[in-house]
């Protein structure tokens, strides 16, 4: 089954959206297999974000993602990759449409809340950067029968 990493970022920890983000995704069917909880070292921030290295944005993302605590995850699910980038919606939260994570709870591209995974490559390479293989579960999920048509 296929897996993307999710991180609510400092200042959706620190606007209490933990709970909110962690419910729209298990409401979705999507399963939670790995979390926790804490302040990223520079060097994983660097790893996570190495594409945007070069660019003139990326000092003012390092200090963002390293300014408090972070919610990171990995979620489950047939498909998960895309659906999750279209739950949280667009990159900057002023063209993110309403009833997505950014749409609703964002209004700067620098403060946009959340991370997910843009593709099944990012997601494999950014569970790789956060968890240890064993601290990702295996586990069926109650309603899988109901959940998936096949
Ligand atoms: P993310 O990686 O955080 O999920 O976001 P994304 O794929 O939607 O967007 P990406 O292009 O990967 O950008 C990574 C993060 O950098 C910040 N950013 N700031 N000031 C700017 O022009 C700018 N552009 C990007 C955002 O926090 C974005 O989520
Ligand atoms: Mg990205």
């Amino acid at each position: 089954m296929e897996r993307s990493f999710v991180m609510v970022k400092p200042d959706g920890v620190q606007r209490g959206l933990v709970g909110e983000i962690v419910s729209r995704l298990e409401a979705k069917g999507l399963k939670l297999v790995a979390a926790r909880f804490e302040k990223l070292p520079e060097a994983r921030v660097t790893e996570q974000y190495k594409e945007h290295l070069s660019k003139p944005f990326f000092p003012g993302l390092k200090t963002y993602i390293m300014g408090g605590p972070v919610f990171l995850m990995v979620w489950e699910g047939r498909n998960v990759v895309a659906i999750v980038r279209k739950v949280i919606g667009a990159t900057n939260p002023q063209e993110a449409m309403p009833g997505t994570i950014r749409g609703d709870f964002g209004i700067d591209i620098g403060r946009n809340v959340i991370h997910a995974s843009d593709s099944v490559e990012s997601a494999a390479r950014e569970i790789g950067i956060h968890f240890k293989a064993d601290e990702v579960c295996t586990y069926t999920r109650i309603d899988e029968s109901v959940l998936y048509e096949y």
